[in-house]
């Protein structure tokens, strides 16, 4: 949700700048923008309503040149996706240039303040205030004869002095047209980092843009500010003053966020299953021990065994993992667990016993609400954990510990890669809090069999995709689906319905498939194909049951069943086998057709699969 990038150094600022923007386009947008100090010392604007690409186009027809330059794509929150409330925004008579990702909450305070000041507003944004609030200061700062020998304090207390002034998050760029040397980052609530290259500077809001540039970065922290020129950076935190700055290596390669072969992000990611299923298990099967090592954790084995109640948060996907999560734990650690979704224990007062530990869960560690529930939780004393794939992102910084996914950059907006991921670190986490109690050595053995398996199983899942695109060509008309599954398949079903309607913007409701009869059984008709999750286990035959009442009333079937099946498949219009797994397993294995089946479908109705609609990959706002 929004992406930010700036460049300093002696290259041509727009060549980095639209590169990057084409990075961070998978955040989710919906325009774009960018502004150079070209060497006369005038501000060169672009910005488009679409595409980066549409954008690039139009730099390519009147071409800028400057060796600093900021960039941005927007997701609109104030004001609606027109060329006016593209980013960058000017302060003053357009001496200061800002990008911004967040939202200011008092905006409109702010905004009556100004104007009555006499600063006149060309948007509906709330980051033009941010623009005019530092242009303000800016001309109250005394004239410096030598602005880098002064290390550009006017321009950080001109920008101080405007933080001061917001409530709300953001991650911020900022260009000076007298000062074209230099550029102010900052940060709050939204990620941004600095690559450090030789004779050159970058920030962006994540690393994608960095990869293949620099690999040298350096986080920021809330209420941290950045002062960057081509040689130099420094970072002053809001009470601390000038901070040392952590240098970290960046692990990803330009490579890791190139399509490759692919005509999709995300079927490059559905495809990478099985490699990133194996990367979270790499080095975490302990077959000493029959159990799990999970250093990330940071607390005793004595600590672990006090809990007695686990609190899961997330939002979207990760919000389905989660609920698989509760399946397994359950099932092997007895622990009970409740799953909540983070924009509503954020404001919620759930009583929580001395011994309750919360697990937050995300891909990008950065989702604003899951971000206020791990704060809102540690506030109350309680230790709070990530299980989050971006290392050294906002929520896993601010955990007491974790697990880290190691699934790679995950660029398609509809998640897949995170999701199996996710199930595979919860199942690791349910064997080790299993063994800290009573599950035996001999069934600790038995899971991670199982899950050293997984990654062979899901290549064979794959396998499904050709006969997943029959099924997909012959059903894309359709305008609503169900999906059902019972137990650990529930949250599967969820996860199937949450793909279609995300990339193919068809109705589809997730439901626990003897639950349907509570209702969505009427929306059944010869139109309303009913997905069934069915494979052998404790559930089976009740599930086989339920698929008899859906084709009782002439609803199509599609069923997702065990290899070699076949009175599950008499009951269906349509069959797709998996393998057969443990139950606690079976959601990474079942997910895989549904990933694809609304892949391919998405694709069969023409909807842009990466840039769904109205989606961002990484919602930074509440
Ligand atoms: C957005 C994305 C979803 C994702 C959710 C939670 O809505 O489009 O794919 O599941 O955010 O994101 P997180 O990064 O916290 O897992």
């Amino acid at each position: 949700m929004c992406g930010i990038v700036g460049y300093v150094g002696n290259a041509n600022a727009v060549d980095f700048l639209i590169a990057g923007l084409h990075r961070l386009e998978y955040r989710g947008y919906d325009s774009a923008g960018v502004a150079t100090i070209t060497p006369d010392d005038s501000l060169t604007i672009a910005k488009s309503v679409g595409r980066v690409e549409s954008l690039e186009e139009q730099m390519a027809e009147t071409p800028a040149f400057g060796k600093i330059g900021i960039g941005h794509t927007r997701w609109a929150t104030h004001g609606s996706p027109t060329l006016t409330n593209a980013h960058p925004h000017l302060g003053g008579d357009g001496t200061v240039a800002v990008v911004h990702n967040g939202v200011i909450e008092n905006f409109l305070a702010l905004r009556q303040r100004l104007q009555s000041e006499g600063f006149t507003f060309h948007s509906d944004t709330d980051t033009e205030v941010i623009a005019h609030l530092i242009a303000a200061a800016l001309a109250k700062q005394p004239p410096v004869e030598d602005m880098a020998a002064a290390q550009y304090q006017p321009l950080v207390t001109a920008v101080e002095t405007a933080l001061a002034q917001l409530q709300g998050t953001y991650g911020l760029a900022i260009l000076f047209v007298d000062h074209p040397e230099v550029m102010i980052a900052a940060r709050r609530g939204s990620p941004l980092i600095v690559g450090v290259g030789s004779g050159e500077h970058f920030i962006a809001s994540d690393c994608s843009p960095l990869a293949g540039r620099t690999d040298k970065i350096v986080f920021l922290h809330d209420h941290e500010l950045a002062v960057i020129t081509a040689d130099s950076l420094r970072v002053i935190h809001r009470d601390q003053g000038h901070v040392r700055h952590s240098v970290e290596v960046l692990e990803l390669q330009a490579g890791d966020v190139d399509l490759g072969p692919f005509k999709h992000y995300m079927l490059k990611e559905i495809f990478e299953q099985p490699e990133s299923i194996a990367n979270a298990m790499r080095g975490r099967l302990d077959f000493d021990a029959a159990t799990a090592r999970l250093g990330g954790l940071n607390l005793s084995p004595q600590q672990l065994h006090q809990v007695d109640r686990i609190l899961m948060t997330a939002c979207g996907t990760s919000w389905h993992a989660a609920l698989v999560g509760e399946y397994q734990i359950e099932a092997m650690a007895r622990i009970p667990v409740d799953v909540e979704y983070a924009s509503e224990l954020r404001y919620r007062n759930p009583p929580l016993g001395r011994h309750t530990l919360l697990f937050a869960i995300t891909q990008s560690g950065e989702t604003a609400d899951t971000l206020a529930a791990l704060r809102e939780i540690r506030r109350k004393g309680h230790p709070a954990l990530s299980i989050c794939n971006v290392v050294g992102s906002s929520i896993a910084n601010e955990a007491d510990g974790g697990i880290y996914l190691h699934a790679g950059p995950e660029v398609g907006v509809a998640s897949t890669k995170a999701f199996t991921s996710q199930c595979v670190v919860l199942a690791l986490l349910a064997l080790h809090l299993g063994r800290l109690h009573h599950l035996s050595f001999e069934r600790g053995m038995q899971v991670i069999e199982c899950l050293q398996e997984l990654p062979d199983k899901v290549r064979e899942a794959l396998a499904a995709d050709d006969r997943v695109v029959q099924i997909a060509e012959k059903y894309a008309g359709c305008n609503n689906f169900l999906y059902l599954g019972r137990q650990g398949n529930f949250p599967t079903a969820l996860e199937g319905a949450l793909k279609l309607k995300e990339i193919s913007y068809i109705h589809a409701e997730g439901y626990p498939a003897a639950e349907m009869k509570h209702g969505p059984i009427a929306l059944v008709d010869k139109n309303t194909p009913s997905v069934f999750l069915v494979p052998r286990g404790t559930v089976y035959d009740k599930v086989l049951a339920n698929m008899q009442e859906i084709k009782a009333r002439g609803g199509p079937i599609i069923a997702v069943v065990c290899q070699g099946d076949t009175e599950a498949a008499e009951l269906a219009d349509d069959v797709i086998e998996v393998p057969e797994v443990e139950e606690f397993l079976q959601p990474v294995v079942s997910i895989i057709p549904l990933q694809l089946l609304a892949y391919h479908i998405a694709v069969a109705r023409g909807c842009d699969v990466d840039k769904p609609r109205n989606l961002a990959k990484s919602v930074t706002v509440e």
